[in-house]
């Protein structure tokens, strides 16, 4: 049997100081890891100088990283994955950054990764790349003399192609992913946009079964949604942590209607709009004053980039202002928490909550609707508000779609969520539970890997 080798900027393997805190993703690949007798490889997460991978063993997981220089930090992670790509790809042209520095340091970081772990690579493995920071790693190993079998998943949108041109060198970062001989997207939508650069910019053809060529090199490019554990969130739904948080819930909010968000602190999850949405109800309809009220959590990410910087500093003025413009002495219209909870909390907060508000501007994915879905109650389910450009929406278009652009689309799913009949919520829910519950993370993980085997 082949190995599997994972590569990944993160590394996310259970260790002995945290045996049990993955998320989804993880598990997935952990679970596969351990039955092919792999490795995950990726940054530590440290800064320091690039030395030996470091190895390490855990419940039958090996993980493999690097320690990297401050300098490559700032130009590979902080640059050009997070202030070049991250928002080109989510359509933020107007908060992308294009340095040649950023570009240099990230094709160095890439060579690096290849040449660490190609002396580990034995010719049967079966080899799968993550996402935005690694796409020419597999253009590097193949250099280096590679020739098994690699595929590539992107976990973000793929950009429109007239957006995708204003990146310096585009062709030269879409050209590298002809290295590998199977591409995963999201969702049919960005694999469309892929095609379309493909056909525009390279003179290529789109063939049967998947199948793109450019320059006689043909690959497949699939779309193959990313799943949850949905058994383990079901299961988590009911544990006595998520139990005793339900009850927290259920206590503080004295009667009133949860309404929940979860969220990274990023730009790309429309949270300002969100907030904009929740105040223009609130504005329109006193009448529900006090009988609501808006959960969102969402732990800061990626810090050391302005960009973040600026969207905290406004969410922190803009929840100041709606709790002063709406609180009263016994009530507080929006909790707002900057820091992150455990699954089982989580799925206890998202039980107790009668409406999901999901709202990104444009999300590869977004799996918190997913769990949101998987953690109610059958016989008594929420409402989930979802965002028209998450890439969840082709899958749970059973939601209630909303433009997130718009405040008042957004007030409106409000209040028709908080008034559905049970009849419709069972109704909306069942069939965005099955899917949840079928296509979930080992689902998506078989078809990308079945796929990558027929190569
Ligand atoms: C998104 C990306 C992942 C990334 C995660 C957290 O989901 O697709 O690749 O790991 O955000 O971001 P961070 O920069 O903290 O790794």
């Amino acid at each position: 049997m082949s190995r599997l080798i994972v590569i990944s900027n993160r590394v996310s393997v259970p260790t002995a100081d945290q045996p049990g805190t993955q998320g989804g993703l993880a598990v997935a690949l952990t679970a596969a890891l351990r039955e092919a007798d792999g490795i995950w490889f990726g940054w530590s997460g440290e800064t320091g100088e690039t030395g030996d991978l470091k190895f390490a063993s855990y419940d039958g997981v090996t993980s493999a990283t690097i320690d990297l220089p401050e300098q490559d930090v700032e130009e590979y992670y902080d640059g050009y994955a997070n202030r070049t790509l991250w928002p080109l790809f989510h359509y933020r042209l107007d908060l992308a950054e294009f340095e040649r520095d950023f570009q240099g340091g990230y094709e160095r970081v890439n060579r690096v990764f290849g040449d660490v772990i190609g002396p580990h690579i034995l010719p049967d493995d079966l080899i799968w790349v993550h996402d935005y920071h690694m796409i020419p790693l597999g253009w590097v190993l193949r250099q280096r003399g590679l020739t098994n079998r690699l595929g590539f998943f992107l976990h973000i949108p793929w950009p429109p192609t007239r957006l995708m041109t204003a990146l310096p060198q585009h062709r030269r970062l879409v050209e590298a992913l002809f290295a590998y001989d199977v591409l995963g997207f999201q969702s049919d939508e960005w694999l469309e946009t892929f095609h379309d650069y493909v056909v525009r910019e390279m003179d290529g053809s789109i063939g049967e079964n998947g199948q793109v060529t450019v320059g006689g090199r043909t690959i497949r490019a699939i779309a193959c949604p990313i799943g949850i554990d949905a058994q383990e969130f079901v299961a988590s739904a009911s544990s006595p942590s998520a139990i005793a948080t339900h009850g927290r819930m259920v206590e503080s909010s004295i009667g009133r209607s949860l309404i929940v968000g979860v969220d990274r602190l990023d730009y790309s999850k429309g949270l300002e709009e969100r907030f904009n949405g929740y105040r223009r109800y609130l504005e329109t309809r006193p009448d529900a004053h006090a009988n609501v009220y808006l959960l969102q959590i969402a732990p800061p990410s990626r810090a050391t980039v302005q960009n973040y910087q600026d969207i905290r500093a406004q969410l922190d003025a803009l929840s100041g202002r709606i709790n002063g413009a709406f609180a009263d002495i016994d009530w507080v219209p929006l909790r707002y928490v900057n820091q992150g909870f455990p699954r089982d909390v989580l799925a206890g907060v998202y039980r107790a909550a009668r409406v999901g508000l999901v709202t990104p501007l444009r999300d590869g994915m977004n799996l918190v609707a997913k769990e949101y879905i998987a953690s109610q109650n059958p016989e008594d389910p929420g409402v989930l508000i979802l965002s028209q450009f998450a890439g969840a929406a082709s899958q749970l278009s059973n939601a209630l779609l909303v433009n997130p652009y718009s405040p008042d689309d957004i007030a409106d799913a409000i209040e028709r969520a908080l008034a559905m009949s049970l009849e419709e919520r069972i109704a909306r829910w069942k069939p965005m539970f099955e899917n949840v519950r079928d296509q979930d993370v080992i689902w998506w993980r078989k078809r990308f890997t079945n796929s990558l085997m027929r190569v």
